[in-house]
């Protein structure tokens, strides 16, 4: 399943970056948005998960963000997110890009996580930033901040930048690893479908671990065809062990 030059790769590296993607959730029951069953395939992002249409009908954005963090409340972390905390156990400079807002790696264990679409769990005012963790309450009356702004989730919504700090993080750490991960993403929202071939570009072993082929498939250095619950744990032991 894998490679001996990877094993060799991992054995050698001091630096590692993981990109992950909603397919790392999906063995936890997170739907993901591409695809069959995919999110995006019964709902229209620009209509959720937008700020334009957040101000135009905050109650309906609202609805769509409850319902899904009444999902994710439900669910755990997998295999996949637990064997990722292992892994940066056993690196010296390790560390977990995501674009997932699910709080699944957090729950998990994963320390060094950078969280570049934002975390569902976490709100902000829209005038003042203020931020604010977990929030109740019922539909009619929706929440606001202190300020009287409108408080929204914490994620970033199609149109809007990514939190500076956080990209030129993870841009900084594909540039320096020995080996990257692209895990259980389709890579094609930007600029995160960059980063695998930011890491190739700087001398990275790239590694993708994915259900399917996606567009970087033929791009990187292996393509690992299977379920990163069942992938991951593997990998682990097999560094492990050798
Ligand atoms: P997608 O839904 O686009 O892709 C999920 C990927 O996971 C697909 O390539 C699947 O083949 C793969 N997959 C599914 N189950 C898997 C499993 N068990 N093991 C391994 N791979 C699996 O999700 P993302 O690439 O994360 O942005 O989407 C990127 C962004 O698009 C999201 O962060 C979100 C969305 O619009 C924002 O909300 C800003």
């Amino acid at each position: 399943m894998f490679s001996d030059l990877l094993i060799k790769r991992l054995k050698k590296a001091k630096t590692v970056a993981v990109l992950t993607g909603a397919g790392i959730s999906a063995e936890s029951g997170v739907p993901t948005f591409r695809g069959e069953q995919g999110l995006w395939k019964k709902f229209r992002p620009e209509q959720l998960a937008n700020f334009n249409a957040f101000i135009e009908n905050p109650k309906l954005v609202w609805e769509w963000y409850n319902f899904r963090k009444n999902l994710i409340r439900q669910v755990k972390p997998n295999p996949g997110h637990y064997a990722l905390v292992k892994i940066e156990n056993l690196f010296t400079d390790f560390c977990l890009i995501t674009q997932n807002v699910d709080n699944l790696h957090r729950l998990a264990g994963s320390r060094r996580i950078y969280e570049l679409h934002g975390n569902i769990m976490r709100n902000r005012c829209v005038d003042c930033n203020k931020q604010f963790d977990e929030i109740l309450f019922d539909d009619e009356n929706l929440p606001r901040c202190d300020c009287g702004g409108l408080i929204r989730p914490d994620v970033v919504w199609y149109g809007e930048s990514l939190p500076d700090d956080v990209l030129t993080k993870s841009f900084a750490a594909a540039d320096k690893s020995d080996v990257f991960f692209s895990i259980g993403t389709s890579a094609v929202v930007q600029p995160a479908a960059s980063l695998p071939v930011e890491a190739k570009r700087a001398g990275a072993y790239v590694v993708e671990i994915n259900f399917e082929p996606t567009v970087i498939t033929n791009y990187v250095d292996e393509s690992i065809i299977g379920k990163s619950g069942k992938i991951l744990p593997e990998l682990m032991k097999r560094i492990l062990n050798d």
